[in-house]
């Protein structure tokens, strides 16, 4: 007889098998971009952030820094911080010092690199409370009632580009509904030339490559199939009619990949989906925000307007 097991957490992992499974199986193949961030992919992804070909971690920092205390004025002092896919923390922290929470609650997807994360900079700021929490927000997002009210959402990195008009929609809505006299500190990503965005998603030293061949064997591990990173390609369009920069990993040769009852086979030269990179104007974001729920923003932004960070309430 088989091991039945009836934990949370092996009930997640049977649902994280399955929603991989799905996208493998799929006619047209995907991996969701969550497996990017196993450890491995955490580390690489940092690695991107120092690139200087990727723009928006350097640009996102600069308008930080240069408009400082005015973010801090409309945000206030004193409240909740809620970081939504803190990683490193990096971030947040260097929001510390203009905001000074009281409390600062970080989710990530890859629980052990935030834990982690999360032990250095208490030792740094002992005098801010702080929790980690493991948690999957792309579907529901639900903050724990004993959080304190006040609470800024924090979600740098235009990680909302990442989620199709619908579901960043959903995701608004929620955060809207949660922030209990806050409000939402947000880094979005402008539309550019498709040569900035190529060089910035398929950077020199190929950190980038190997961060998306990185997400086989985050599924290898995960769901014990035979990816051979060796098979494929990182592969980068910029696809003008919805927006956005596409990631995919297209087969090199034709290959059959195999894992607990079931396979694949791939053709050569077909993609598999990683991530979606959505690039907005001043004007879509504030459409989105405003049908969102949010009744007023506030946008600072870089001379060569390539990114943007906007506060909404
Ligand atoms: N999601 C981030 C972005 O859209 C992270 C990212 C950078 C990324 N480079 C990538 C995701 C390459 C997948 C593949 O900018």
């Amino acid at each position: 007889m088989k091991n039945i097991k009836t934990t949370p957490e092996a009930h997640i992992q049977h649902q994280l098998i399955s929603e991989i499974e799905v996208g493998l199986l799929n006619i047209t193949p995907y991996i969701s971009p969550k497996f990017l961030y196993d450890p491995l992919g955490s580390h690489l992804f940092t690695a991107i952030t120092l690139l200087p070909e990727y723009y928006p971690t350097v640009t996102e920092k600069h308008i930080f820094s240069e408009f400082e205390n005015e973010i801090a004025h409309h945000v206030g002092l004193g409240g909740t911080l809620i970081d939504l896919g803190a990683g490193n923390c990096e971030k947040a922290k260097s929001l510390f010092p203009s905001i000074q929470p009281s409390c600062y609650v970080a989710l990530d997807f890859s629980k052990e690199y935030l834990e982690d994360s999360i032990k250095k900079l208490q030792a740094e700021y002992p005098s801010i409370q702080m929790t980690p929490i493991g948690m999957d927000f792309s579907k529901k997002l639900s903050i724990p009632d004993s959080v304190p009210s006040n609470r800024t959402f924090f979600y740098p990195g235009s990680s909302l580009g990442n989620f199709l008009h619908d579901e960043a929609i959903n995701l608004l809505r929620q955060i809207k509904s949660q922030v209990r006299g806050g409000g939402l500190l947000m880094g979005i990503d402008l539309m550019k030339s498709d040569e900035a965005l190529i060089n910035a998603y398929d950077d020199a030293l190929k950190v980038t490559a190997a961060f998306n061949l990185n997400i086989l064997r985050s599924v290898n591990t995960m769901i014990g199939s035979n990816f051979n990173i060796e098979q494929f390609r990182h592969l980068v369009k910029v696809n003008h009619a919805v927006n956005r920069v596409e990631l995919y990993l297209e087969t090199l040769e034709e290959l059959t990949v195999s894992w607990p009852g079931h396979e694949r086979t791939f053709q050569k030269g077909e993609l598999i989906h990683t991530e979606n990179s959505h690039k907005y104007t001043i004007n879509s974001i504030q459409k989105l925000l405003e049908q969102s729920g949010f009744s007023s923003s506030t946008i600072w932004t870089d001379p060569k307007q390539y990114f943007a960070v906007i506060y909404a309430k």
